[in-house]
Protein backbone atom coordinates (compact mmCIF):
# COMPACT_ATOMS: atom_id res chain seq x y z
CA UNK A 1 0.00 0.00 0.00
CA UNK A 2 1.52 3.28 -0.79
CA UNK A 3 2.20 5.67 2.03
CA UNK A 4 1.65 9.49 2.21
CA UNK A 5 4.42 11.21 1.55
CA UNK A 6 6.36 14.63 2.67
CA UNK A 7 6.11 16.11 -0.46
CA UNK A 8 2.14 16.26 -0.23
CA UNK A 9 2.00 17.81 3.13
CA UNK A 10 1.39 21.90 3.95
CA UNK A 11 4.68 22.16 6.13
CA UNK A 12 4.56 26.10 5.86
CA UNK A 13 4.35 27.50 9.48
CA UNK A 14 4.30 23.60 10.94
CA UNK A 15 6.09 22.11 13.09
CA UNK A 16 7.87 18.55 11.64
CA UNK A 17 8.70 15.73 13.97
CA UNK A 18 11.52 13.83 11.79
CA UNK A 19 13.41 10.00 12.68
CA UNK A 20 16.10 10.09 10.98
CA UNK A 21 19.04 7.54 11.48
CA UNK A 22 21.96 9.18 12.92
CA UNK A 23 23.39 6.11 14.11
CA UNK A 24 26.80 7.09 12.48
CA UNK A 25 30.47 6.00 13.34
CA UNK A 26 32.10 8.57 15.79
CA UNK A 27 35.65 8.96 16.32
CA UNK A 28 37.61 10.62 19.63
CA UNK A 29 40.15 12.95 19.54
CA UNK A 30 43.17 13.25 21.42
CA UNK A 31 41.04 15.68 23.54
CA UNK A 32 38.42 13.21 23.53
CA UNK A 33 36.31 15.10 21.39
CA UNK A 34 34.08 13.30 19.10
CA UNK A 35 33.27 13.99 15.60
CA UNK A 36 31.31 11.82 13.22
CA UNK A 37 33.76 9.93 10.61
CA UNK A 38 31.21 8.52 8.05
CA UNK A 39 28.75 11.03 8.10
CA UNK A 40 26.34 9.04 4.71
CA UNK A 41 23.18 8.64 6.74
CA UNK A 42 23.53 12.36 8.08
CA UNK A 43 23.67 13.34 4.15
CA UNK A 44 21.33 10.97 3.40
CA UNK A 45 18.59 12.50 5.20
CA UNK A 46 19.17 16.31 3.78
CA UNK A 47 16.52 16.32 1.44
CA UNK A 48 14.09 15.91 3.66
CA UNK A 49 15.36 18.37 5.76
CA UNK A 50 15.35 20.97 2.46
CA UNK A 51 12.00 20.19 1.68
CA UNK A 52 10.76 21.04 5.13
CA UNK A 53 12.76 24.32 5.41
CA UNK A 54 12.70 25.62 2.47
CA UNK A 55 8.88 25.49 2.37
CA UNK A 56 8.87 27.45 5.73
CA UNK A 57 8.36 24.53 8.21
CA UNK A 58 10.77 23.62 11.36
CA UNK A 59 12.10 20.18 11.63
CA UNK A 60 12.33 18.11 15.34
CA UNK A 61 14.60 15.29 14.68
CA UNK A 62 14.85 12.09 16.73
CA UNK A 63 17.28 9.20 16.02
CA UNK A 64 19.11 6.99 18.15
CA UNK A 65 23.03 6.24 18.06
CA UNK A 66 24.38 3.18 19.02
CA UNK A 67 22.76 0.98 21.71
CA UNK A 68 22.80 2.32 25.01
CA UNK A 69 19.89 0.15 26.66
CA UNK A 70 18.08 3.01 28.33
CA UNK A 71 20.76 4.59 30.00
CA UNK A 72 22.28 7.84 29.15
CA UNK A 73 25.86 7.62 28.15
CA UNK A 74 27.85 10.51 27.15
CA UNK A 75 29.31 8.28 25.27
CA UNK A 76 26.46 8.31 22.89
CA UNK A 77 25.44 11.81 22.84
CA UNK A 78 24.47 12.88 19.62
CA UNK A 79 25.53 16.37 20.34
CA UNK A 80 28.81 15.98 18.05
CA UNK A 81 25.94 14.73 15.23
CA UNK A 82 23.99 18.24 15.42
CA UNK A 83 27.46 19.84 14.97
CA UNK A 84 28.20 18.17 12.23
CA UNK A 85 24.84 18.52 10.59
CA UNK A 86 25.22 22.11 11.30
CA UNK A 87 28.50 22.16 8.95
CA UNK A 88 26.36 20.98 6.43
CA UNK A 89 23.60 23.05 5.74
CA UNK A 90 22.77 26.69 5.75
CA UNK A 91 20.32 26.11 8.26
CA UNK A 92 19.77 27.11 11.93
CA UNK A 93 20.74 23.77 13.56
CA UNK A 94 20.26 23.61 17.39
CA UNK A 95 20.62 20.31 19.88
CA UNK A 96 18.55 19.22 23.13
CA UNK A 97 20.23 17.59 25.58
CA UNK A 98 17.31 15.56 26.54
CA UNK A 99 14.43 13.95 24.78
CA UNK A 100 11.85 14.15 26.79
CA UNK A 101 10.75 16.60 29.50
CA UNK A 102 9.91 20.46 29.69
CA UNK A 103 13.14 21.45 28.16
CA UNK A 104 11.96 19.51 25.35
CA UNK A 105 8.97 21.19 25.01
CA UNK A 106 10.10 24.23 25.24
CA UNK A 107 13.23 23.78 22.94
CA UNK A 108 10.84 22.53 20.33
CA UNK A 109 7.54 25.60 20.88
CA UNK A 110 10.78 27.72 20.48
CA UNK A 111 11.78 26.57 16.96
CA UNK A 112 11.64 29.50 13.95
CA UNK A 113 10.44 28.30 10.77
CA UNK A 114 13.50 27.29 8.67
CA UNK A 115 15.15 25.78 11.82
CA UNK A 116 16.08 22.20 13.00
CA UNK A 117 16.66 21.11 16.47
CA UNK A 118 18.17 17.33 17.26
CA UNK A 119 16.74 15.80 20.45
CA UNK A 120 19.15 14.19 22.38
CA UNK A 121 19.22 10.26 21.99
CA UNK A 122 15.84 8.19 22.06
CA UNK A 123 17.37 5.34 23.24
CA UNK A 124 18.43 7.11 26.37
CA UNK A 125 14.83 6.16 27.57
CA UNK A 126 13.92 2.82 28.48
CA UNK A 127 10.15 3.55 26.84
CA UNK A 128 12.21 3.40 23.27
CA UNK A 129 12.96 -0.21 22.58
CA UNK A 130 10.00 -1.24 24.30
CA UNK A 131 7.99 1.48 22.15
CA UNK A 132 6.29 2.80 25.13
CA UNK A 133 3.04 4.16 24.06
CA UNK A 134 3.65 6.70 26.70
CA UNK A 135 6.65 8.31 25.51
CA UNK A 136 5.43 7.74 21.56
CA UNK A 137 2.59 10.00 22.27
CA UNK A 138 4.73 12.85 24.66
CA UNK A 139 6.70 12.82 20.84
CA UNK A 140 3.87 12.84 18.62
CA UNK A 141 2.95 15.54 20.47
CA UNK A 142 5.67 17.78 19.79
CA UNK A 143 4.75 18.54 16.39
CA UNK A 144 1.81 18.86 13.43
CA UNK A 145 3.49 16.09 11.86
CA UNK A 146 5.12 12.82 11.85
CA UNK A 147 7.62 11.89 8.88
CA UNK A 148 9.74 8.72 9.07
CA UNK A 149 12.93 8.67 7.01
CA UNK A 150 15.15 6.27 8.75
CA UNK A 151 15.03 3.62 6.96
CA UNK A 152 17.53 2.09 8.56
CA UNK A 153 15.73 1.71 11.27
CA UNK A 154 12.63 1.06 9.88
CA UNK A 155 12.84 -2.82 10.71
CA UNK A 156 12.84 -1.48 14.64
CA UNK A 157 9.19 -1.67 15.98
CA UNK A 158 10.37 1.10 18.26
CA UNK A 159 8.32 4.24 19.90
CA UNK A 160 10.55 6.38 17.70
CA UNK A 161 9.43 4.82 14.75
CA UNK A 162 6.75 2.48 14.92
CA UNK A 163 5.08 3.82 18.39
CA UNK A 164 4.77 7.71 17.34
CA UNK A 165 3.81 6.34 13.39
CA UNK A 166 0.28 5.21 15.43
CA UNK A 167 -0.45 8.27 17.32
CA UNK A 168 0.04 11.01 14.98
CA UNK A 169 -2.62 11.72 12.57
CA UNK A 170 -0.81 12.38 9.59
CA UNK A 171 2.68 10.04 9.84
CA UNK A 172 4.53 10.55 6.21
CA UNK A 173 7.42 9.03 4.49
CA UNK A 174 10.31 11.00 3.73
CA UNK A 175 12.51 11.47 0.78
CA UNK A 176 14.98 9.21 1.38
CA UNK A 177 12.60 5.90 2.97
CA UNK A 178 10.66 6.76 -0.60
CA UNK A 179 14.08 6.39 -2.74
CA UNK A 180 15.13 3.61 -0.92
CA UNK A 181 12.17 1.42 -1.64
CA UNK A 182 11.78 2.85 -5.28
CA UNK A 183 15.61 1.25 -5.87
CA UNK A 184 15.39 -2.13 -3.53
CA UNK A 185 11.51 -2.83 -4.58
CA UNK A 186 13.10 -3.38 -7.84
CA UNK A 187 15.08 -6.38 -6.54
CA UNK A 188 12.09 -8.52 -5.10
CA UNK A 189 11.02 -11.25 -6.97
CA UNK A 190 8.02 -10.11 -9.40
CA UNK A 191 7.53 -12.42 -11.92
CA UNK A 192 5.80 -9.57 -14.38
CA UNK A 193 8.51 -7.53 -13.42
CA UNK A 194 10.95 -6.69 -16.47
CA UNK A 195 14.49 -7.25 -14.17
CA UNK A 196 17.67 -6.56 -16.49
CA UNK A 197 19.42 -9.54 -16.65
CA UNK A 198 21.68 -10.99 -15.55
CA UNK A 199 21.01 -10.56 -12.01
CA UNK A 200 23.91 -10.90 -9.98
CA UNK A 201 24.17 -11.10 -5.86
CA UNK A 202 27.68 -10.52 -4.20
CA UNK A 203 27.12 -11.95 -0.25
CA UNK A 204 30.11 -11.82 1.70
CA UNK A 205 30.89 -10.83 5.31
CA UNK A 206 31.39 -12.66 8.28
CA UNK A 207 27.93 -14.78 9.51
CA UNK A 208 26.24 -17.22 7.03
CA UNK A 209 23.63 -17.03 9.91
CA UNK A 210 22.71 -13.40 9.83
CA UNK A 211 22.20 -13.62 6.21
CA UNK A 212 20.69 -17.12 5.03
CA UNK A 213 16.90 -15.48 5.20
CA UNK A 214 18.51 -13.05 2.67
CA UNK A 215 20.36 -15.92 0.70
CA UNK A 216 17.36 -17.94 0.35
CA UNK A 217 15.12 -15.15 -0.77
CA UNK A 218 17.62 -13.81 -3.27
CA UNK A 219 18.09 -17.29 -4.70
CA UNK A 220 14.55 -17.20 -6.10
CA UNK A 221 15.14 -14.32 -8.50
CA UNK A 222 19.18 -14.26 -8.96
CA UNK A 223 21.04 -15.71 -11.69
CA UNK A 224 23.89 -15.80 -9.73
CA UNK A 225 24.85 -15.93 -6.34
CA UNK A 226 28.42 -14.86 -5.83
CA UNK A 227 29.97 -15.87 -2.05
CA UNK A 228 33.06 -14.30 -0.42
CA UNK A 229 33.94 -13.50 2.78
CA UNK A 230 34.44 -15.38 6.32
CA UNK A 231 30.89 -16.96 5.23
CA UNK A 232 32.59 -18.79 2.13
CA UNK A 233 34.28 -21.25 4.54
CA UNK A 234 30.93 -22.26 5.47
CA UNK A 235 29.67 -22.80 2.35
CA UNK A 236 33.50 -24.83 1.22
CA UNK A 237 33.20 -27.01 4.27
CA UNK A 238 29.86 -27.94 2.88
CA UNK A 239 31.78 -29.02 0.01
CA UNK A 240 34.48 -31.57 1.89
CA UNK A 241 37.10 -28.52 0.94
CA UNK A 242 39.81 -28.04 4.13
CA UNK A 243 39.71 -24.43 5.34
CA UNK A 244 42.38 -24.37 7.64
CA UNK A 245 42.00 -22.51 11.00
CA UNK A 246 38.90 -20.18 8.88
CA UNK A 247 36.26 -18.89 10.37
CA UNK A 248 33.29 -21.78 9.60
CA UNK A 249 29.79 -21.89 11.55
CA UNK A 250 29.47 -25.43 12.45
CA UNK A 251 25.70 -25.64 13.12
CA UNK A 252 25.37 -23.86 9.32
CA UNK A 253 27.23 -26.64 7.59
CA UNK A 254 24.45 -28.63 6.90
CA UNK A 255 22.07 -26.04 5.59
CA UNK A 256 25.06 -24.70 3.62
CA UNK A 257 25.12 -27.91 1.90
CA UNK A 258 21.46 -27.87 1.30
CA UNK A 259 21.63 -24.25 -0.35
CA UNK A 260 24.53 -25.58 -2.86
CA UNK A 261 22.65 -29.17 -4.00
CA UNK A 262 19.38 -26.60 -4.58
CA UNK A 263 21.13 -24.06 -6.54
CA UNK A 264 24.47 -25.15 -7.67
CA UNK A 265 23.79 -23.63 -11.00
CA UNK A 266 23.58 -20.38 -9.60
CA UNK A 267 25.81 -20.38 -6.59
CA UNK A 268 29.56 -19.28 -7.22
CA UNK A 269 32.46 -20.04 -4.13
CA UNK A 270 35.70 -18.41 -4.11
CA UNK A 271 38.21 -21.21 -5.82
CA UNK A 272 41.74 -19.01 -4.34
CA UNK A 273 41.90 -17.37 -1.49
CA UNK A 274 44.84 -15.08 0.11
CA UNK A 275 45.96 -17.15 3.52
CA UNK A 276 48.03 -16.00 6.67
CA UNK A 277 48.33 -17.49 9.82
CA UNK A 278 47.76 -14.80 12.03
CA UNK A 279 44.75 -12.29 11.74
CA UNK A 280 47.21 -8.89 11.14
CA UNK A 281 47.99 -6.91 7.98
CA UNK A 282 51.35 -7.85 8.27
CA UNK A 283 51.15 -11.43 8.63
CA UNK A 284 53.11 -12.99 5.59
CA UNK A 285 50.05 -13.81 3.22
CA UNK A 286 50.42 -16.51 0.29
CA UNK A 287 47.79 -17.52 -2.35
CA UNK A 288 46.34 -20.67 -2.29
CA UNK A 289 43.53 -22.70 -4.20
CA UNK A 290 41.15 -24.91 -2.80
CA UNK A 291 42.24 -26.35 0.19
CA UNK A 292 43.62 -24.28 3.17
CA UNK A 293 46.24 -25.72 5.28
CA UNK A 294 46.13 -26.36 8.66
CA UNK A 295 47.58 -23.14 10.74
CA UNK A 296 46.03 -20.71 7.77
CA UNK A 297 42.92 -18.82 7.64
CA UNK A 298 41.77 -16.99 4.78
CA UNK A 299 41.51 -12.95 4.76
CA UNK A 300 40.88 -12.63 1.44
CA UNK A 301 39.49 -13.58 -2.09
CA UNK A 302 42.26 -14.70 -4.72
CA UNK A 303 43.10 -13.31 -8.14
CA UNK A 304 41.65 -16.37 -9.89
CA UNK A 305 37.79 -15.75 -8.20
CA UNK A 306 38.34 -11.73 -8.29
CA UNK A 307 39.22 -12.66 -12.39
CA UNK A 308 35.78 -14.84 -12.63
CA UNK A 309 33.64 -12.65 -10.08
CA UNK A 310 34.89 -9.27 -12.12
CA UNK A 311 33.54 -10.79 -15.17
CA UNK A 312 30.13 -12.01 -13.89
CA UNK A 313 29.80 -8.28 -12.72
CA UNK A 314 30.76 -6.52 -15.89
CA UNK A 315 28.14 -8.21 -17.74
CA UNK A 316 25.15 -7.99 -15.28
CA UNK A 317 22.50 -6.13 -16.29
CA UNK A 318 21.43 -5.79 -12.69
CA UNK A 319 24.07 -6.03 -9.33
CA UNK A 320 23.42 -6.22 -5.86
CA UNK A 321 26.19 -6.18 -3.26
CA UNK A 322 26.26 -6.67 0.85
CA UNK A 323 29.18 -7.81 2.71
CA UNK A 324 33.12 -7.48 2.11
CA UNK A 325 35.42 -10.58 0.43
CA UNK A 326 37.78 -9.92 2.84
CA UNK A 327 39.15 -8.38 5.87
CA UNK A 328 39.20 -4.95 4.21
CA UNK A 329 39.86 -3.01 7.08
CA UNK A 330 43.44 -4.35 6.86
CA UNK A 331 44.84 -2.98 3.46
CA UNK A 332 46.99 -6.08 2.33
CA UNK A 333 43.33 -8.01 2.36
CA UNK A 334 41.24 -5.62 0.68
CA UNK A 335 42.04 -6.56 -2.62
CA UNK A 336 39.17 -8.22 -3.24
CA UNK A 337 36.51 -6.29 -1.68
CA UNK A 338 38.03 -3.27 -3.72
CA UNK A 339 37.91 -4.95 -6.67
CA UNK A 340 34.28 -5.58 -6.27
CA UNK A 341 33.59 -2.36 -5.82
CA UNK A 342 35.61 -1.28 -9.27
CA UNK A 343 33.66 -3.88 -11.42
CA UNK A 344 30.08 -2.57 -9.81
CA UNK A 345 31.04 1.10 -11.13
CA UNK A 346 32.35 -0.71 -14.55
CA UNK A 347 28.79 -2.20 -15.00
CA UNK A 348 26.68 0.89 -13.92
CA UNK A 349 28.66 2.59 -17.10
CA UNK A 350 27.70 -0.05 -19.03
CA UNK A 351 23.95 0.80 -18.00
CA UNK A 352 23.99 -1.62 -15.41
CA UNK A 353 21.56 -1.64 -11.87
CA UNK A 354 23.76 -1.45 -9.18
CA UNK A 355 22.80 -1.37 -5.51
CA UNK A 356 25.53 -1.78 -2.45
CA UNK A 357 24.19 -1.77 1.46
CA UNK A 358 25.03 -2.59 4.36
CA UNK A 359 27.58 -1.14 6.88
CA UNK A 360 30.93 -2.55 5.88
CA UNK A 361 30.43 -2.55 2.06
CA UNK A 362 29.39 1.14 1.98
CA UNK A 363 31.82 2.16 3.82
CA UNK A 364 34.43 -0.23 1.26
CA UNK A 365 32.77 1.61 -1.66
CA UNK A 366 33.09 4.98 0.50
CA UNK A 367 36.36 4.53 1.15
CA UNK A 368 37.45 3.42 -2.77
CA UNK A 369 35.97 6.87 -3.52
CA UNK A 370 33.75 5.03 -5.52
CA UNK A 371 30.40 5.37 -3.96
CA UNK A 372 28.95 7.70 -6.38
CA UNK A 373 29.51 6.06 -9.25
CA UNK A 374 27.09 3.05 -8.35
CA UNK A 375 23.23 3.58 -9.01
CA UNK A 376 22.05 3.48 -4.92
CA UNK A 377 23.77 3.25 -1.86
CA UNK A 378 21.70 1.86 0.65
CA UNK A 379 21.65 3.56 4.61
CA UNK A 380 19.91 0.26 5.59
CA UNK A 381 21.35 -2.94 7.54
CA UNK A 382 19.29 -5.06 9.02
CA UNK A 383 16.36 -3.34 6.98
CA UNK A 384 17.57 -3.54 3.96
CA UNK A 385 18.27 -7.39 4.00
CA UNK A 386 14.83 -7.66 5.70
CA UNK A 387 13.03 -5.56 3.04
CA UNK A 388 14.76 -7.84 0.34
CA UNK A 389 13.66 -10.82 2.32
CA UNK A 390 10.06 -9.68 1.72
CA UNK A 391 9.45 -8.98 5.05
CA UNK A 392 7.06 -5.74 6.52
CA UNK A 393 9.12 -3.47 7.96
CA UNK A 394 6.85 -1.75 10.86
CA UNK A 395 8.24 1.59 10.75
CA UNK A 396 6.86 2.08 7.25
CA UNK A 397 3.94 -0.42 7.56
CA UNK A 398 2.55 2.14 10.20
CA UNK A 399 2.41 5.30 8.12
CA UNK A 400 -0.71 6.74 6.76
CA UNK A 401 -2.06 4.96 3.40
CA UNK A 402 -2.10 7.18 1.00
CA UNK A 403 -5.76 7.33 -0.77
C1 LIG B 1 21.69 0.19 11.80
O1 LIG B 1 22.80 0.66 12.05
O2 LIG B 1 21.53 -0.81 11.07
C2 LIG B 1 20.47 0.94 12.29
O3 LIG B 1 20.78 2.21 12.76
C3 LIG B 1 19.74 0.13 13.33
O4 LIG B 1 20.54 -0.01 14.47
P1 LIG B 1 20.26 -1.21 15.48
O5 LIG B 1 20.65 -2.49 14.78
O6 LIG B 1 21.08 -0.93 16.70
O7 LIG B 1 18.77 -1.22 15.78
Amino acid sequence: MAKVSIESLDVSGKRVLVRVDFNVPLLTGPDESKSVSDDTRIRAALPTLDSIVSRGGSAVLLSHLGRPKGIADPELSLEPVAAHLSGLTRTNVSFCPESVGPQTVNAAHQLQPGSILLLENTRFQPGEEANDAELASFWASLSDFFVNDAFGSSHRAHASTEGVARVSSTAAMGLLIQKEIEYLSQLLPQPEQDLKRPFVAIIGGAKVSDKMGMIKSLLSSVDYLLIGGAMAYTFLRAQSIETGDSLVEQDRIDLAAELLQTAQDQIALPSDHVIASEFQNDSPSRVVSQDIPEGFLGLDIGPETIDAYQNRIRSAGTVIWNGPMGVFEMPNFARGTVAMAEALTEATASGALTIVGGGDSVAAITRAGLESQVSHVSTGGGAMLEFLEGKTLPGIATLTDAV
